[in-house]
């Protein structure tokens, strides 16, 4: 049993997936196969597309679920002439808890730079709200031997200018490219020690106070058959799910890894 007062926090990013109607029907489902006891050992989020967001957060909050509330991206100014784009502001009055910021796949088919990601990033922390800041590597650069470097990099930029207590709050998100929606994901050991490569780099720039509480999950190809060793690591402290966190039954047992 490791030992670590970071409570961790396994969120399901369901991405462009869902609608509203479907989106509620989930969530209740995920709630009825919780108990308290997992509420207690992890936080839970799930992070709906943006039209869902609503419909989720009323479910949640008539039914008093403990499920926090997430979302996948947002835009830094808090209001203004920028058609399609959604606030900060606007997120935090749906008691949105999480925030995604710079998932690969916006960085990768969206275009969205470091710059951007670290405005999102603030703009997620000015409104209350706690950004899950996402890293990770390609297959070359794992190949090539360059992935703490690269995913230090990711950080440091995604932090730059953040004070060290809203760092500390925060949560960072390790997604090795090549893992997400492939069905292969880095083993236990690998995540462990890239992970804990990320938790060296903050302690250096922060301080160790920092670096030791802010949560660092893992993502890319998590399921209920493999959550427990990933778990299992000293330093990783969660779980951003994609795939697996769509159905209820499967979000739960990975939710429910020490049962
Ligand atoms: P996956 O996605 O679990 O489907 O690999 C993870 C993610 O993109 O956050």
């Amino acid at each position: 049993m490791k030992v670590t007062a970071r409570k961790p926090v396994i969120a399901g990013n369901w991405k462009c997936f869902h609608t509203h109607l479907t989106a509620i029907q989930v969530v209740q489902k995920l709630s009825y196969q919780l108990d308290p006891s997992d509420y207690d050992a992890t936080e839970v989020v799930v992070c709906p597309a943006f039209t869902a967001l609503r419909s989720v957060q009323t479910t949640i909050e008539s039914d008093r679920m403990h499920i926090r509330l997430g979302a996948q991206n947002v835009y830094w100014e808090p209001d203004g002439a920028f058609t399609g784009e959604i606030s900060a502001p606007m997120l935090a009055k749906l008691n949105v808890s999480y925030v995604i910021v710079g998932h690969s796949e916006r960085r990768q088919l969206f275009g969205e730079t470091d710059e951007w990601v670290n405005r999102k990033a603030k703009a997620v922390l000015a409104n209350g709200m706690i950004p899950i800041l996402c890293c990770g590597e390609t297959l070359e650069q794992r190949e090539a031997g360059e992935t703490a470097s690269w995913v230090a990099g990711q950080i440091a930029a995604g932090w730059q200018g953040v004070d060290p207590a809203d760092i500390a709050r925060s949560v960072i998100a390790y997604e090795p490219i090549w893992a997400i929606g492939t069905g292969r994901n880095a083993t236990p050991d690998d995540a462990n020690e890239t992970i804990g490569s990320i938790r060296a780099a903050v302690a250096e720039a922060y301080g160790e106070p920092t670096a030791s509480a802010v949560r660092i999950q893992y993502g890319g190809s998590v399921k209920p058959g493999n959550i427990a060793d990933l778990m299992a690591q000293p330093e990783i402290d969660g779980a951003l799910v994609g795939g697996a966190s769509l159905d209820p039954d499967d979000f739960s047992k990975i939710v429910r890894y020490r049962h």
